[in-house]
């Protein structure tokens, strides 16, 4: 964890040990944590995906958040904003502004794994907002969500459907630990990304101009330069397809050749035969019952449920549930 007023080091540290790096690459199906996209370059890439016109869940939801976030913010009244994975914070200055206009005074805590991405947080929030308190911390919130700052009267916001890259339980895990940082009575803010016709939801990891491919490829320099791997990516190719029986898309790197990799701090050394998959990320797809029933699990309540005009993608308003409520798991006997 880093605050974003110290000095910074040229790219994102994962401060792992490689541990879950050798857990998906020890063995098959071979995986790599998604985590791992998100240095410097990878957030920087991501950006440019966001603008393709493939890739619709970014400005749909900014378009959402422009159109509902008076409502959250009167029925919220947060004065205190945590955001997990804030990125550059492109669509919470809408929430930001809608929040200013109705409390005095407003605290927005920043998390993110780009230090890059909070500086320009930062900057250009603070220049649009000058009565808004910013305190960034760069840290991996699937690791370090003590960093998070929370207080009275906090909306917690999860944007870009980014809970749609954890299965239904490492999702739960997450989310409950936020809840746990959390009072009773505080609010919660989940954007999703809605279940849809397949060619729409395949044209969005599949973009005619390779920003997507060019993305999941990135995966394996940043492994190289965490572990002193010597991945070439020009052996593998991007592969992403959705699947409707578990209602998520999933994303891969195909070896286009036998390849043998050797990583260095892992003490690991890799075959991978022409046509295996590393298996990248996963993006689920929501509809408002299965969204109900994560948040149900991890001791939220949906109280509203806002949709976009095209139906594409959702922002679930929940509260904190009382301790002891349904969704507490029930104590052994
Ligand atoms: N949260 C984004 C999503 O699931 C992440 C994402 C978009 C992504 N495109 C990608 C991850 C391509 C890996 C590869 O929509």
């Amino acid at each position: 964890m880093r605050r974003i007023d110290s000095p910074a080091p040229a790219v994102a540290s994962h401060a792992a040990d490689g541990t879950d790096l050798y857990e998906g690459l020890s063995r098959r199906p071979l995986s790599i944590p998604s985590k791992y996209f998100y240095d410097d370059h990878g957030s920087a890439l991501f950006d440019a995906i966001c603008e393709l016109p493939e890739y619709y869940p970014t400005r749909t939801e900014q378009a959402l958040l422009d159109r509902v976030s008076p409502q959250i913010a009167q029925r919220t009244r947060a004065r205190h904003l945590a955001e997990l994975g804030a990125g550059t914070a492109r669509k919470t200055r809408y929430l930001i502004g809608a929040l200013l206009r109705e409390v005095e005074t407003l605290r927005y805590s920043p998390l993110d794994i780009s230090q890059y991405a909070l500086e320009q947080a930062a900057a250009s929030l603070s220049g649009d907002f000058p009565e808004l308190t910013i305190t960034g911390v760069r840290c991996d919130y699937t690791a370090d969500l003590d960093a998070l700052e929370t207080g009275p009267g906090c909306l917690a916001v999860f944007l870009g459907s980014s809970i749609g890259n954890f299965t239904h339980l490492a999702g739960v895990v997450l989310l409950r630990r936020l809840r746990n940082q959390l009072q009773e009575g505080d609010w919660f803010l989940l954007g999703v990304d809605l279940v849809k016709p397949a060619p729409i939801l395949e044209a969005a990891y599949n973009d005619s101009a390779g920003v997507t491919a060019a993305f999941n490829l990135n995966i394996l320099r940043v492994v190289n330069r965490e572990v002193g791997g010597n991945f070439d990516p020009g052996d593998f190719r991007h592969l992403a397809f959705y699947d409707r029986e578990t209602q998520q898309i999933e994303m891969h790197l195909v070896a286009r050749r036998d390849v043998r990799v050797h990583l260095q701090a892992l003490d690991l050394t890799l075959e991978i035969p022409s046509g295996e998959r590393i298996h990248t990320e996963i993006s689920r797809k929501f509809t408002r019952d299965s969204t109900a029933r994560l948040l149900t699990d991890a001791g939220f309540h949906l109280e509203e449920w806002f949709v976009s005009e095209n139906g594409y993608v959702a922002l679930a308003l929940a509260r904190v549930a009382a301790e002891g409520g349904t969704a507490r798991p029930a104590e052994p006997q």
